[in-house]
């Protein structure tokens, strides 16, 4: 397997905290057959990418693992204004191994305007775009076409392991598995921060996929869609995704009532306030807040 997302890299997020615990989380995801761990430092605005430090951690961590895990870079890629100009300048700055596959992040507030304007600018710098964990988003939980939005425009999807089995909540499982179902997953990754609180760990989730879905699908969205990531290839086909192009509302459990939710939503923070709303953020940035 390889783990396209992991914040293995120590003292440059809030990922590893210090060389030991970097060691120990490539080790373990080693001991369930990861064979290679793509290092996704944030770049965001509380943790800006260092690409020096980066570079000097990643390759002491490369020869302290030689014969353990191989490892490539890339990065946690914040879809802000900065990050957009410098990666626009620097083609490929940022994608896995420099090869054009890019992970992307939404900040605490965007504004959903600019987002399609957004990625269009990243994919005609050259960038292949893959979501990630798309069904952690407050969000896309309350705006789930977001995702089939986002496929349409070419991007590709990782889902994170545990949310597939409960790890980080019921609406975020039961989202993760209609993505699953519908062939709406390209990758299933880790997301590792820490080695217990979140761990590097890949095998229960490669599992569940080939209980759930065939071996083949385990095999397609834990090794060879990564395989082709990390190498900068040519997208190979993918099965069917049922329902996208027929717009087909995403179902699950927790899913909102769409007309009930835009009956509820108030249209703007100023008919917000004007309703005497105590929420304390602004809608979009409640929906995308994490
Ligand atoms: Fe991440």
């Amino acid at each position: 397997m390889i783990d396209i997302h992991h914040h293995l890299i120590y003292g440059v997020d809030d990922g590893a905290a210090n060389l030991e615990s970097s060691l120990q989380m490539a080790q373990e995801a080693a001991d369930e057959g990861v064979t290679r761990i793509v290092c996704t430092p944030h770049s965001s605005g509380m943790f800006p990418y260092e690409a020096s430090l980066i570079e000097e951690r990643f390759a002491e961590l490369r020869e302290r693992l030689t014969g353990i895990v191989e490892l490539s870079l890339a990065c946690d890629f914040q879809l802000m204004a900065d990050n957009i100009l410098d990666a626009v300048s620097h083609p490929l700055r940022y994608s896995i191994d420099g090869k054009g596959y890019l992970l992307l992040e939404f900040p605490n507030f965007v504004n959903p305007l600019s987002l399609s304007e957004s990625l269009f600018r990243l994919q005609s710098a050259g960038y292949t775009l893959i979501i990630t964990h798309p069904e952690r988003y407050p969000a896309v939980l309350h705006k789930p076409d977001l995702v089939g939005e986002w496929m349409r425009a070419g991007c590709l999807i990782q889902v994170t392991a545990g949310s597939l089995y409960g790890r980080f909540g019921k609406r975020e499982e039961a989202l993760a598995n209609e993505l699953l179902e519908r062939n709406w997953i390209h990758f299933v990754a880790t997301d590792a921060h820490h080695p217990i609180k979140r761990p590097p760990h890949l095998k229960q989730a490669y599992d569940y996929v080939a209980k759930r879905s065939g071996k083949e699908t385990a095999r397609r969205l834990f090794v060879t869609n990564p395989q082709v990531a990390v190498d900068g290839g040519a997208w190979p086909e993918q099965p069917t995704p049922k329902g996208l192009w027929e717009h087909e509302a995403l179902r699950f459990v927790g899913a909102p009532e769409t007309e009930q939710w835009r009956a509820r939503a108030p249209k703007d923070a100023t008919e917000e306030a004007e309703a005497g709303e105590t929420r304390p953020r602004g809608f979009w940035s409640r929906l995308f807040g994490r």
